[in-house]
This record gives structure tokens, C-alpha cells and sequence, in this order.
């Protein structure tokens, strides 16, 4: 029997679905890149925006005429807007055969037993596929929920309050995926850095991961700016594994929005905090999400966004028009018509956009070591993709140095002297090749 998954949202839902993937592999099911070939499929979708949301149930209307092509399919539908509107999506699509709430994620297991209808018996286990594999790069759930309020954010509601994985399973986890062909992991959670187990703090987490034998590269995502402390920032500096590089989503540079939204700290703050890491990690990298036509902003409110960005000259960054979430406190605040949003939008895109694509071109002439993740394509330690001349064997770390800068990704060349081409490796399969 074969599955197809396909994942809306964020990376949370990614590693969502690489667990649910497995628990399927574990009974003997395949997974499939081709939904006419599978007989279950898996959508697992996103409510942050309502955008998100659109796409997912337009795929899942379209599902009843795939499903009705063969019989015996089954379709599963989980993450987010599953536990956000479970009632509606039963009413809608009645041909569904299992909705998964993000709360119940955990559970996924037993219910997809239940939807298979029969306990995996011990000889097909002894056939199960090995779980999702060679992934150079892998993620890692530490923590589930969040225990903030932004009053934008409907995350609270369909994942609810934090709970945390004790660190002996976090390492087991992270085992695993080196055993599966993993050398990088980044570790997730909705306010990652907000981890803690027992004694053990994030900071503490991030040592012990980046000692596991076999990884190379230890990142995290999305950190929360409240809990970027000094031990965290230090535990970055210092660990060679952990790389020098941080998506820290600021949502807004103006001190009335901050406060609207509840996020807990003040532009003054974050941009103090951002010196802060800048100085103990000297060309680390910074990416940020933000939300323009949130209700209330004025022109001054955004503009002093626009400022913040060209003061703290991100990387790169999302920028993202406010979207009402029914059940959150700002769907009670009044709205801007969207074509105001629409218009700061664009701007806010072009702005970072040009200071990304400026930041990238300083990259040329560099000399960067890159993870290689698929033939030709890797990425720095500052989490830049790079597009490589040659192909490379994936998992291997190599020189590269920057030729050019694209609007998404930098182009490089192999460095002389330090590598394992594939035509290379086929001469002499002694793996790799010093300089
Ligand atoms: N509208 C627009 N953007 C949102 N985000 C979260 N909720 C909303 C919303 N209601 C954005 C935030 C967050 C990212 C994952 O999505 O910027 O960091
Ligand atoms: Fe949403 Fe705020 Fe929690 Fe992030 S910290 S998931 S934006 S409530």
C-alpha cells in the first residue's frame, strides 16, 4: 500500500508529517511522490493565514474524485485547520476517512491504526521501509504548543500550551536521523527557546545535541526574542556545531504595534539583543518575519518598520499581510482595507528584498564551507543556498567559493584540492578525499 503526503505551513507541519510518514512506514505502507499510484493520502494543513487554509480544503474538494477512482483510498486530514474546524471539515467533505487535530498529532499512531483497520503484524514490521531517509538535513521536534497570546496568532489555540520532549528522547531522536543519513539538525518548536525539561534549559539542549556523534550543524527554529539570553547567545558563539545563524521574527518595528500584538518586548529591546548577538557572532546571518496592515498600524507605525529594516539590515525575511483569525483578541480590532495592506506589503517586500539582495552580493568572493545537499546545491552555515558549479555527493562538506548572488540563491565553485566529485568517487570509493 502506498501514501502520498502532502504538507501546507511551516516547518513544525514538515516534521508533523515526517513523523506521521514513518509511523505509516512502520506498517509496511510506502511512501509515493505520484498521488495516482497511492491509496492513502495525507494532507497536513496550516490555519495561520487564511490563505493557508484556502489552498488546503480547495486540494481536499478536489479529493472526492480521487478518492472515487479506486476503491479502498483513504483520506487523512491533519495539522492545524484540522484542529481548528474539525466540525466543518466533517460537514463539508463527508468522504473523509480521519481528521487529525494538531493537538492530537502525538496520537497519530494509534488512530491511523484504527483508519488501516488491522495491527501491523510482526513479519510485515520485518519489511518495514527504513523511516523517511537520507535527509542530509533534518528537523527535530523538542516542544509542542506555545504559551504565548500574540493577539494576532491562532497557534495557541489549535496547538495549545507547551509541552516539552525530555532531552533523552531529543537525543534519540537525533540518533535516529544521523543514522539515517543526517549530519545536520535543526531543532523545532513554536517558541523553540522557550525549551525546558527538568533541570535542563535550552541552552543546555543546544551543548548536548551538538555533541551527538555524527552532527555537523545544529540549527533552531523559531526562537522567541524574550528568551534569547545571554546563556543561549554564548552557547552559539562558543559551539562549533552550532551555526552562526538566526530566523528571529521581530513582527514589527514600532513600539504600538509591539504592544498590540503583545509580543513582549520593545524595538529597543530587539535591536539591543540582535547588537548583542552580532557581536559575539561576527557574520552570523538574521532573518526576521514580519506583519504589515496589522489593525491600527498608521503610516508611522510602518514606517518605523521600514526603518527598523534598513537599521538592522536582515538577510533575508517574510513579510506577511495581517490576516483575521477568528478567536483571536485582534479580530475584534478594526481592519484596514486591503488594498492599504496590499500597498504596504509590496513596499515592505521591495525594501527587504534589496537589502537581501545587497547583503548577498557582499558574499562574492567569499569562501564559504557548504553542506551539499542535494547534487548540486547546498547551503552555508549562515543557511544561504548555494547553487554549486559541479555535482558534489551529498553530505559532504566542501569549499566553495562565491561567484555570484541571485535573488534566492548565491553561485559558487568547488575550491580546488578539498573535495569527492561523483566521477572522482567512482575511481576510488574510499569515501573522502583531504586536501
Ligand atoms: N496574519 C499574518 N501573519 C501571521 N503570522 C502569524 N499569524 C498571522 C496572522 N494572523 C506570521 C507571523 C509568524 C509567522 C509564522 O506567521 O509573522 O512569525
Ligand atoms: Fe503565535 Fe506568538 Fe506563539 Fe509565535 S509566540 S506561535 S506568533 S502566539
Amino acid at each position: 500500500m502506498k501514501f502520498f503526503v502532502r504538507t501546507y505551513g511551516c516547518q513544525m507541519n514538515v516534521a508533523d508529517s515526517n513523523e506521521m510518514s514513518r509511523h505509516l512506514q512502520a506498517r509496511g505502507l510506502v511512501e509515493t511522490q505520484d498521488p495516482d499510484d497511492a491509496s492513502v493520502m495525507l494532507i497536513n494543513t496550516c490555519t495561520v493565514r487564511q490563505h493557508a487554509e484556502d489552498r488546503a480544503f480547495s486540494e481536499i474538494g478536489r479529493l472526492k474524485r480521487w478518492k472515487a477512482k479506486k476503491s479502498g483510498r483513504k483520506v487523512v486530514v491533519t495539522g492545524c485547520a484540522a484542529e481548528r474546524t474539525k466540525e466543518y471539515l466533517e460537514d463539508r467533505f463527508p468522504f473523509l476517512d480521519l481528521i487529525v487535530g494538531a493537538k492530537s498529532i502525538e496520537s497519530f499512531e494509534h488512530m491511523a491504526e484504527q483508519l488501516l483497520d488491522r495491527r501491523a503484524t510482526d513479519e510485515e514490521l520485518d519489511y518495514a521501509m527504513p523511516a523517511v531517509g537520507d535527509k542530509v538535513a533534518a528537523f527535530v521536534t523538542i516542544m509542542r504548543g506555545c504559551n504565548y497570546s500574540c493577539t494576532y496568532c491562532i497557534v495557541p489555540y489549535v496547538r495549545g500550551r507547551e509541552i516539552y520532549h525530555s532531552v533523552e528522547r531529543i537525543l534519540a531522536e537525533v540518533a535516529d536521523r544521523v543514522r539515517e543519513g543526517a549530519r545536520e539538525i535543526t531543532l523545532l518548536g513554536q517558541t523553540v527557546n522557550s525549551y525546558r525539561h527538568g533541570q535542563h534549559r535550552f541552552a543546555d539542549l543546544l551543548g548536548a545535541v551538538a555533541s551527538s556523534d555524527g552532527v555537523d550543524r545544529v540549527r533552531f527554529i523559531s526562537p522567541h526574542p524574550y528568551y534569547m539570553s545571554d546563556r543561549v547567545i554564548e552557547t552559539m558563539a562558543t559551539v562549533p556545531q552550532i551555526c552562526e545563524s538566526l530566523h528571529l521574527p521581530v513582527q514589527s518595528g514600532s513600539n504600538a504595534m509591539l504592544k498590540a500584538m503583545a509580543r513582549n518586548y520593545t524595538r529597543e529591546q530587539y535591536v539591543e539583543l540582535v547588537r548583542k548577538m552580532r557581536e559575539a557572532m561576527p557574520g552570523m546571518s538574521l532573518s526576521t518575519d514580519i506583519i504589515v496592515g496589522f489593525p491600527g498600524e498608521t503610516e508611522e507605525d510602518f514606517q518605523q518598520t521600514l526603518s527598523m529594516i534598513e537599521e538592522l539590515q536582515f538577510d533575508w525575511g517574510f513579510i506577511f499581510k495581517y490576516s483575521t483569525r477568528e478567536g483571536t483578541p485582534a479580530a475584534n480590532f478594526p481592519c484596514h482595507p486591503e488594498s492599504l495592506v496590499e500597498e504596504r506589503h509590496r513596499r515592505c517586500l521591495e525594501l527587504v528584498d534589496r537589502i537581501a539582495f545587497a547583503k548577498r552580493v557582499q558574499l562574492v568572493g567569499t569562501t564559504q564551507d557548504v553542506l551539499v545537499e542535494e547534487d548540486n546545491f547546498g547551503r552555508t552555515r549562515t543557511n544561504h543556498k548555494v547553487h554549486i558549479n559541479v555535482n558534489v555527493a551529498p553530505s559532504e562538506v566542501v569549499r566553495v567559493r562565491i561567484t555570484g548572488a541571485q535573488r534566492a540563491t548565491l553561485e559558487g565553485e568547488l575550491q580546488n584540492g578539498n573535495v569527492t566529485f561523483e566521477n572522482f568517487r567512482q575511481e576510488d570509493s574510499s569515501g573522502l578525499i583531504c586536501p
